[in-house]
């Protein structure tokens, strides 16, 4: 009786998970995702940062691995930086976290910039001056086979 019970609630309740928790519409794909950076991880100096752009062939995003204010775990990016800070390397997703534009560095002041609203980051990401309410996101990567090459978390949406 218990098995049959059993058998009688997964087969009610699997169709339901399935309409729940839907696959991600064909073509799109989540992994690392492959970046060639200006200048290897390496050979970057204390305080040295390097910019670089999701492929867009087949059209790709970096999926944020935390966040706040505009930002959050999961959101897509489209860009990040890749800095040396001390002894280790940071990479963070390009967006604002006040209202996710794009920064740049700011090579001389050793700042990431919001050119929408004046905020400005440190380049360990934490805010230097608002109204970015806090920290600039952290993206999810690791070494590639190369020194110039990073794998960083993301998904492919389509060519
Ligand atoms: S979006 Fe960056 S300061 Fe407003």
């Amino acid at each position: 009786m218990g098995i049959i019970l059993g058998a009688l609630t997964v087969a009610g309740v699997l169709p339901i998970l399935v309409y729940l928790w839907p696959a991600p519409p064909k073509g799109q794909k989540k992994g690392p995702v492959n970046i060639t950076l200006d200048k290897p991880i390496d050979q970057l100096g204390d305080g040295e940062a390097v910019k670089f752009n999701a492929p867009t062939s087949p059209n790709t995003a970096f999926i944020m691995a935390d966040g706040g204010g505009d930002n959050a775990a999961g959101d897509l990016a489209f860009g990040g930086f890749a800095v040396k800070n001390g002894s280790k390397v940071d990479v963070f997703a390009i967006n604002c976290s006040h209202l996710g534009c794009s920064v740049a560095l700011n090579d001389a002041a050793k700042t990431f910039d919001c050119p929408c609203h004046g905020s400005r980051f440190h380049l360990d990401g934490t805010v230097l001056r608002g109204p970015a309410p806090v920290p600039l996101s952290h993206l999810t990567w690791k070494q590639g086979d190369t020194p110039n090459v990073i794998q960083v978390e993301g998904i492919v949406l389509g060519f």
